[in-house]
């Protein structure tokens, strides 16, 4: 069995017996825990840098999944089939995973979910596939190698309405208020109080610092 770390494993956990596409699958770790798990017969796993896609394609017979999940060297959502279901993207630029989304509307026609792990620009993605006809249905925090991690689930959905809050934290991260969630929130105040007692700043810096403090003091 092939092992994953914490942040693949809540990846892992969210997606649903479907045809899924891994964009960006590097190593291809999910793809094969996948079909391990049973919970994926077939699938797409692509890459578009040679390296990691040399590697995603050697893992794939070495873990014996090779007939189960087709290696892509293509391009974002370019060349997966009519029937996928489900896309994960994990690991990229928020703005990355809303281009990549964006550029092939024609491929989301089937898609049902979509799950995606950015690692900047969090809000800006809620924001863009919620308007691609999605609604946020799961969400988990995670902190690996003191990094925060988002994985957020979206199902298609008829109208999905997220206000400006949900939008910047997360609807379901908001309201669990996990541990992870209260800890990457309290880091981050720890650093304003840092920031601003290091002296020397302009007024309307503190000013700035002070007002995310204490809109992020209401969250915890
Ligand atoms: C940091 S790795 C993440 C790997 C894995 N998804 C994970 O979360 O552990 C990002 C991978 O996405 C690939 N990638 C970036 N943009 C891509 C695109 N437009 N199409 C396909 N792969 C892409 C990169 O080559 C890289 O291997």
């Amino acid at each position: 069995m092939i092992k994953l770390s914490k942040r693949l494993r809540i990846i892992h956990d969210m997606v649903p017996k479907s045809v899924v596409a891994d964009i960006g699958s590097d190593h291809g770790k999910l793809m094969i825990a996948l079909v391990e798990s049973g919970i994926v017969t077939k699938g797409y796993a692509v890459e578009n840098k040679e390296g990691p896609f040399e590697r995603l394609r050697s893992n794939l017979i070495r873990y014996h999944v090779n007939d189960k999940i087709t290696p892509l060297f293509s391009d974002g959502i370019k060349d997966i089939t009519r029937d996928v279901g489900t896309i994960v993207i994990a690991g990229m630029g928020g703005l990355n995973i809303v281009n990549i989304l964006k550029a092939h509307p024609e491929k989301l026609v089937r898609v049902q979910t979509i799950i995606i792990d950015a690692h900047n620009a969090v809000p800006t993605a809620r924001k863009e596939i919620c308007m691609m006809g999605f609604a946020i249905a799961d969400e988990k925090i995670v902190k690996e190698d003191d990094i925060f991690y988002e994985i957020i689930k979206f199902v298609r959905a008829d109208q999905a309405i997220i206000g400006e809050e949900d939008l910047e934290f997360g609807p379901i991260l908001r309201r669990e208020k996990s541990a992870t969630f209260k800890e990457k929130y309290q880091t981050r105040i720890s650093e304003i109080d840092n920031i601003i007692a290091s002296g020397n700043l302009p007024q309307t810096r503190i000013d700035t610092l002070n007002a995310e403090k204490h809109k992020l003091e209401r969250y915890l």
